[in-house]
């Protein structure tokens, strides 16, 4: 009679496969949209969940979760889980972090130089068979190297940014709650400055922050408008964190240069006027999305949930908790394992 583990979706066979020796392990075998009340279902009878960013979890979905130890979330922003009401019903959470960050970088940078180069822009173009000649002044772009790069939210993931903007040669400015140690900040060569300061100096802004309640339109059309009219915005983070409607508009009337996106507000629905503007670069939140590394999250999870039943080496401490008062209250209600 083994616990079951509820797998939300197809992840990584060969991370999953260490659960078997312990678990009965529930895996859906295709991505799909629950409602709240087939959350609650599932949750209610499954021991651990490995969920993703698509499963949102409060109080309603925990209602008759009554065996449930931990929800390992596949992701490291982890806006989709209620830890609150989590914790107050005993369940662990755990997320995904530290695993991603040079992923996660890589591909800032990706859609910092495709929006600053116009590719996305000039594929379609290409791809439409609309080339017949190349234009010396045809498809003009940003110049990146020796600009300004300013990073809003400096974890783990906006340092690794900031450090590969020193091959660009681009001097790093950074805003966030608290001050990076001093070594980090010249190993990063990132300097702290107010949010004011880092819209306006920015060539280049990224963003790298949380949702959260207080991060929600952290960019909007007052922000925006503080923003260099040549500047370029990539958002990596979260939909939520920008205005897309007043994004959007700024992107219209050339109050913004450009804008590389990998996540929106409502995602998969996309503001219906970003998706008509050439100068901004889109994607469907992949960020993360490379093979090594969504293995890596799955083994995470993996190792969350071995961990939360005292299996593997971190056996008693999953070692990414977000809420260590749950086990607390977990261990006064003791799951039979
Ligand atoms: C993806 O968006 C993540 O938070 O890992
Ligand atoms: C992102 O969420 C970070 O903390 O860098």
């Amino acid at each position: 009679n083994k616990p079951v583990v509820w797998v939300s979706r197809p992840t990584f066979e060969s991370e999953i496969a260490r659960l078997w020796p312990h678990f009965e392990v529930h895996e859906e075998s295709q991505e799909v949209k629950f409602t709240s009340a087939e959350l609650a279902t599932r949750l209610a009878a499954c021991d651990a969940a490995i969920v993703g960013l698509k499963e949102r979890i409060g109080a309603a979905e925990l209602a008759g979760a009554k065996r449930l130890r931990i929800v390992a979330n596949l992701g490291v922003g982890y806006d989709n889980l209620d830890v609150a009401a989590l914790t107050a019903a005993g369940v662990a959470a755990s997320n995904t972090a530290d695993v991603l960050n040079e992923s996660v970088a890589d591909y800032a940078w990706a859609l910092l130089l495709g929006a600053a180069r116009r590719i996305g822009a000039a594929e379609r173009w290409l791809r439409a068979g609309q080339w017949r000649a190349t234009e010396f002044r045809g498809w003009l772009g940003t110049d990146v190297r020796g600009r300004t790069l300013g990073i809003l939210g400096m974890g783990r993931i906006g340092q690794a940014i900031a450090r590969r903007a020193q091959g660009f040669g681009m001097p790093v400015l950074y805003h966030n709650r608290s001050r990076l140690p001093e070594a980090i900040e010249r190993e990063c060569r990132a300097r702290l400055v107010d949010k004011a300061t880092l819209l306006r100096d920015s060539d280049f802004l990224v963003l790298v922050l949380p949702l959260t309640p207080q991060t929600r339109h952290a960019i909007g059309a007052a922000e925006l408008a503080q923003m260099k009219p040549t500047a370029v915005l990539v958002n990596v983070a979260r939909g939520g964190i920008v205005d897309d409607a007043a994004l959007a508009a700024a992107l219209r009337e050339g109050r913004l240069a450009a804008a590389g996106l990998d996540v929106f507000e409502g995602e998969p629905h996309v503001h219906p006027d970003l998706r008509t503007l050439d100068n901004a670069l889109l994607s469907p939140h992949i960020a993360s999305a490379t093979t090594d590394t969504r293995r890596a999250m799955t083994a995470v999870a993996v190792d969350n949930v071995l961990a939360s039943f005292g299996h593997g080496p971190h056996a008693g401490h999953p070692p990414n908790l977000l809420n260590p008062e749950a086990l607390a209250t977990a261990g006064a209600t003791s799951h039979p394992t």
